[in-house]
């Protein structure tokens, strides 16, 4: 495996420049040195504080020992993965957030960007794949159109097994499985709580027939790609998946300083903690890569869930968080850089920025009398990517505005680990910084209490009647 020799791995490393956020660029509208050794202290007590609490289950950070404690699960995904590719045609993920978003973002990073169109022997013996993270009717009637049932597997994904998106997926599903005469256990791998939840009660009305992998304990859903959550849905598509792990594992390891000039997730989250209490209210995340696009779906769930919090742990109200946006290079050069650059100084944008591409694309000459498009000839598309990269990166500075740019050697699975490992450090660095439970999701919990009390679910009478009595609709502000 190429990971394992030491200079790939450092030819492979993912590194960030934040030269565009610092007054050296900026001048007074950047952050100065001065700036950076005040927050100092601050920086490495939010380093100790995730340091001395890795693995913990009890405080959700189990996430940062995946990297190195799945050496035996790694080996049945795997073995699983070559059963599907054998029996299926179809792979689909029932799951929504946590349980979602990770797989369909390895998925689009990892595979041709139009996979299920490609024929067998192209998708490498792979099955077509397919993630719903969602219950709009719409969508699942889709999916009902292109697959084909008895060819098949289906991967319901909910720690909880009480997510009514979820449940709701797997109901209509099994609901055809069964119409069918087909065994559910055999079309149906659940990946889950180890012991509770309804996917276990399912699981035991089966006779324990399932096949079963644990969501473990301390990783919460947007912290669970690099567990069975992700791990088999990629091991299905051919993805290498202990390149991925080899790639947190190496970020890991370059994160192991308390100092922001030795830990590239720490200098982030302390760009964007300084940048924050000067009012940065907006946190945009811009690869410029298709096949990095969806790593901003993720990035947005983990930031937004995780930061976006009422109280901290003194108790205080805080009401903090930075609003992530997702937005793609080039492409939203054409619809939201205009903002960026002459509205609010409210953002800080992160490019991600990719070296090499997947492949060369070399533009045709022609057009030689009209030379506003006959420059273009003899370039290649990744030359044209990567200069309007530069000069966006390079605009926003002129204009005062903070970005800074984390450098993707390649996108492999090697390069992906690493930077899904370090958003999720900086994550946990942020709300270490400001003093709040990065883990936890109370505002959501609310959200599925109320479904449940509109749905008539026994036990939520009380927040019915709660909702009931809330003001009344007033006619004149419908229009
Ligand atoms: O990050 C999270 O915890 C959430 O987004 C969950 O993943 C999401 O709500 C799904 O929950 P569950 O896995 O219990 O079905």
């Amino acid at each position: 495996m190429a990971y394992k020799t030491k200079e790939w791995r450092n030819e492979m490393r993912v590194t960030v420049d934040y030269n565009y956020m610092t007054a050296n660029s900026l001048g007074d509208k950047g952050i100065t040195d001065a700036e950076l050794r005040a927050v100092k202290g601050k920086a490495e007590e939010a380093f100790n504080y995730v340091a001395a609490n890795r693995g913990k289950d009890e405080l959700f950070m189990g996430w940062t020992e995946l990297p190195y404690n799945q050496d035996e699960i790694v080996a049945d995904i795997l073995a699983t993965a070559k059963q599907v590719r054998k029996k299926f045609k179809y792979f689909v993920v029932l799951g929504i957030g946590g349980s979602a978003l990770g797989p369909i973002m390895a998925f689009n990073a990892l595979k041709h960007l139009h996979f299920n169109e490609l024929p067998p022997k192209k998708r490498g013996g792979a099955p077509k794949f397919y993630v719903e993270d969602n219950v709009d009717p719409v969508r699942m009637q889709a999916l009902l159109d292109v697959i084909v049932p008895e060819e098949t597997c289906f991967n319901v994904i909910s720690k909880s097994g009480a997510t009514s998106e979820t449940m709701t997926q797997f109901l209509i599903i099994a609901d055809i499985l069964e119409k069918k005469g087909l065994s559910l256990p055999e079309h149906m791998i659940f990946t889950t709580d180890a012991s509770r939840g309804n996917l276990i009660k399912i699981d035991e009305k089966y006779g324990g027939k399932f096949k079963k992998y644990v969501l473990p304990d301390g990783v919460g859903g947007r912290f669970s790609e690099l567990c069975p959550v992700g791990l088999l849905p990629a091991a299905v598509l051919g993805i290498d998946i202990k390149g991925m792990l080899a790639g947190a594992a190496y970020m890991d390891g370059l994160c192991s300083k308390p100092n922001i000039a030795r830990n590239p997730a720490l200098a982030c989250a302390v760009l964007q903690y300084i940048s924050m209490q000067q009012g940065k209210n907006i946190n945009v995340l811009m690869p410029y890569s298709d096949n990095l696009k969806l790593i901003a779906d993720w990035y947005c769930q983990l930031w937004a869930e995780s930061l976006g919090k009422a109280v901290d742990y003194a108790g205080n109200t805080v009401n903090v968080g930075t609003t992530p946006v997702k937005s793609l290079g080039v492409t939203d050069q054409h619809s939201q850089v205009q903002l960026y650059i002459e509205g609010p100084y409210d953002k800080v944008i992160t490019f991600i920025s990719v070296e090499k591409y997947g492949c060369e694309m070399p533009i045709a000459h022609g057009c030689d009398d009209i030379p506003d498009v006959g420059f273009l000839g003899g370039h290649t598309m990744q030359e044209l990517i990567q200069a309007e990269n530069k000069a966006t990166a390079y605009a926003l500075m002129c204009a005062g505005r903070m970005n800074y740019t984390i450098n993707m050697p390649e996108v492999n699975a090697f390069t992906l680990g690493q930077l899904m490992f370090m958003l999720e450090l900086q994550t946990a660095y942020t709300g270490a910084l400001l003093n709040i439970n990065t883990f936890n999701q109370p505002g959501v919990e609310n959200g599925k209490k109320a479904t449940f009390a509109l749905l008539g679910k026994k036990g939520y009478e009380a927040q019915k009647k709660e909702m009931d009595n809330a003001p009344s609709f007033d006619s004149k502000y419908i229009v």
